[in-house]
């Protein structure tokens, strides 16, 4: 499907006739089964929220972003390389999942919710009973490493909910450094029916500490991805968030594109999410495009300026969307 003919799928919607030819041409690698299922849009959905707050996180943007994923049972399983929060994942609840980031507390946490629910809430409490400035800075200093994956885990979701702004940033050492946050009301740590749902499905889940990279590389045909790496910077080195020690840079964003014609060429489903820029725009030409109609601010100080979102596919959301 790699170099189609260059679209918006918003005059799709206002009723231009993209050469149809083409685009039949271009989606020979999908199985007529598969056509014909991507028209019936069955989404069951789980509709869950996410328990971890995450910078560039899609918890606003989710049904929004449905919109253009394929229906359940056009793909096989479901890939989230750059899971973060896992908003849409947790929206979808998918029976087959392959979920997985280079931030391994994250996995980690996920792997520990995923197997023992109780326990991680049981500690939870404890955080939520203590909590206050002295004791957040007091947890935040502890070396994860020192602790049982299970004591990471519910660290990790108490620093998530009580640091500022939610934000998970790290230095260049990979040291967890936001300061102190909350309101008087304290952190809004998860419920743990919350905390019980998103183990039901999680359990299902294959989870992995890994480079997005090594993890596409194990999708297979009818596989469907969803990208949704961190933004480029803001201007040349300025970045909007640091997930992981390593920043991701613009020669990543151009990985990214690679990686993705060579998931299309095995003949997966693909999608993802970015800022919309026109250097991101030149790097998927030929692909479907579509600006969504949300902004947000990205950037600090002096370079704050107002970003909206794209989505690109290497299918016609339209196509299973209008049932045609
Ligand atoms: C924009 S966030 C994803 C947000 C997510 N979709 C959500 O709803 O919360 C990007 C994620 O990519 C992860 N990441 C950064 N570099 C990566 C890499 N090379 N491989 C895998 N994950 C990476 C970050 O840790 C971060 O969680």
């Amino acid at each position: 499907m790699e170099m189609m003919l260059e679209n918006d799928w918003g005059e799709f919607e206002k009723g231009m006739d993209l050469s149809r030819g083409m685009y039949v041409q271009s989606i020979a690698h999908i199985s007529k089964s598969m056509k014909r299922n991507l028209s019936m849009n069955n989404h069951d959905y789980s509709a869950l929220k996410p328990f971890l707050r995450w910078a560039g996180g899609k918890s606003k943007l989710v049904k929004t972003l449905v919109d253009f994923v394929p229906p359940s049972n056009s793909y096989d399983r479901y890939f989230e390389p750059f899971v973060g929060a896992g908003a849409l994942f947790f929206h979808i609840g998918p029976s087959k999942a392959v979920l997985s980031d280079l931030n391994t507390d994250l996995i980690n946490c996920y792997q520990q919710v995923a197997k023992h629910p109780e326990g991680v809430w049981n500690l939870l409490q404890v955080h939520r009973e203590f909590n206050n400035k002295e004791y957040y800075y007091h947890i935040r200093s502890q070396k994860p490493e020192k602790l049982k994956p299970i004591e990471q885990a519910a660290r990790f979701i108490y620093l998530n909910k009580a640091a500022f702004n939610g934000i998970y940033r790290v230095n260049r050492q990979g040291v967890f450094n936001v300061p102190y946050g909350p309101s008087f009301k304290g952190p809004a740590l998860p419920k743990k029916s919350l905390i019980e749902a998103a183990s039901g499905l999680l359990k299902r889940v294959n989870l992995l500490a890994a480079d997005y990279q090594e993890v596409c590389e194990s999708a297979k045909r009818d596989d469907f991805i969803y990208l949704d790496p961190p933004y480029p910077p803001t201007n040349g080195t300025a970045y909007f968030t640091h997930y992981t020690a390593d920043r991701f840079n613009w020669d990543d964003q151009r990985e990214v594109s690679k990686v993705f014609q060579n998931l299309d060429r095995r003949g997966c489903l693909v999608m993802m999410s970015n800022s919309d820029r026109k250097e991101i725009r030149s790097m998927f030409q030929g692909y479907y495009m579509q600006q969504l109609n949300v902004t947000r601010w990205i950037g600090s100080n002096g370079d704050r300026f107002k970003a909206h979102e794209i989505i690109v596919t290497n299918y016609n959301p339209s196509e299973f969307r209008n049932g045609d």
